[in-house]
């Protein structure tokens, strides 16, 4: 009998994702892994529990029944107090834990000696890749932002010339030209947009042109050069350059989309109220960032608010919009990183192989990943 997988429905009110899907079980249990899926988890994503089962796949009623039945549970987002409580001690967990602004979960899951791997910890690197969630939903929400602005822009994106004349295209302004932003910017090209995009990074200027925008580069400052392929924070000169920059260029966007992180910390504001009080009245702004804090100022995460007319979307999970395509690829990942890290239906963690050493955040009671042992150090308490 091979490790038995369970697939929890996701806890949060705004989660549709489930981590993965019947076709991961079925590949998954040619390779000797078991599955274990409570009921209803696919139903947001419209995975019926009978693709489940004819994938291979055992059902729980409930999330008592399924945590209690399974040696490693796989999931979307962190589990809450209730749930790491359910987890049997000694197994493992699969899941977006954001250890490094979240040290009480750590904690908490290494109280349980659970083998914690956290899919927001694999490095970014080429061979982990196809195992990257973080690259699968930042390019669903990346489009998503593009699409729903579109919804709501009074206006076309493309220019149009039709029997009452000509329409002028959309102006779309995309600030941090990561995997969202350059999906975004991909996005509104497709639609017919013009679009313009800045980020700290100077290298993605080749990026934001090969892909039909213009880039916007803050000039005569030094830039705080990435480290790991992560923005840094930048000096207050840079700041002031940037939104120098931002304001030449808002106050004629239709649609501005922000997509601006900073590894671990609130995210930058790039976008103050005197650039929203610049916009022309009917403009939409999507705020990728709303999770982290938002890039605009007066955003208010997981709503959509109005200021002077203009439209601040702040979407706290916008993959889950897309719940079909985002399980599909979320759970592809899982699938490629379950493959590296177990074999013949066992784990095989080499904690000396860098994706392992990068994911494996606590085991057997231990802080098992030399950067969040720094943090947890850092902050003085005991793993
Ligand atoms: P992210 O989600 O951390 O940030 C989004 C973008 O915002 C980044 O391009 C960042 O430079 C930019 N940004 C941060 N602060 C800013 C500011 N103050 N003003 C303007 N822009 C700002 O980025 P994401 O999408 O996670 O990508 C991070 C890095 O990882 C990139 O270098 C990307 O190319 C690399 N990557 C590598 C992969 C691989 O090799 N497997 C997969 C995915 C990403």
């Amino acid at each position: 009998m091979g490790l038995k997988i369970g697939i929890p429905r996701e806890t949060s009110s705004d989660e549709r994702r489930v981590a993965i899907v019947p076709e991961t079980v079925r590949k998954l249990t040619a390779k000797k892994l078991e599955f274990v899926v409570q009921a209803g988890a696919g139903d947001g994503s419209f995975l019926p529990d009978a693709d489940y089962v004819a994938a291979g796949a055992k059902i729980a009623a409930g999330a008592d029944e399924l945590y209690a039945s399974v040696d490693a549970i796989a999931k979307v987002n962190e589990p809450s107090a209730d749930e790491v409580a359910k987890l049997k001690e000694g197994t493992a967990l699969v899941s977006l834990l954001y250890p490094l602004s979240n040290l009480p979960l750590v904690k908490l899951l290494n109280g349980r000696r659970i083998t914690a791997i956290s899919l927001d910890m694999i490095p970014r690197t080429t061979l982990a890749q196809s195992m990257d969630v973080l690259s699968s939903q930042a390019n669903i929400a990346g489009y998503w932002a593009v699409v729903a602005a579109a919804t709501r822009l009074p206006k076309y994106f493309p220019m149009l010339m039709t029997a009452a004349g000509t329409l002028m295209p959309a102006k779309v302004l995309v600030m941090g030209v990561g995997v969202a932003g350059l999906q975004a910017i991909g996005t509104a090209r497709r639609l017919g947009a013009v679009v313009e995009a800045t980020d700290v990074r100077p290298e993605t200027k080749e990026q934001v042109e090969s892909l039909g925008g213009k880039f916007l580069m803050v000039q005569g400052v030094e830039v705080k050069a990435a480290q790991g392929g992560y923005a840094q924070e930048q000096s207050e000169e840079f700041k002031k350059k940037q939104a120098e920059l931002i304001t030449a260029a808002i106050g004629k966007a239709d649609v501005v989309i922000t997509t601006a992180l900073i590894p671990g910390r609130k995210a930058p504001i790039l976008v103050t109220e005197e650039h929203v009080r610049s916009m022309k009245p009917g403009s939409v702004i999507v705020d990728l960032a709303a999770r982290q804090g938002g890039n605009v100022a007066g955003c208010e995460p997981g709503k959509d608010v109005v200021k002077n007319g203009v439209l601040i979307m702040g979407p706290t999970n916008a993959p889950s919009n897309l719940a079909q395509h985002a399980s599909l690829t979320f759970s592809r990942n899982i699938e490629k990183l379950l493959l590296h890290i177990t074999a013949e239906g066992a784990w095989k963690l080499n904690m000396d192989e860098e994706i392992t050493k990068g994911c494996v955040i606590t085991r057997e009671g231990q802080v098992a990943n030399a950067r969040v042992l720094e943090a947890v150090t850092k902050a003085g308490g005991a793993p």
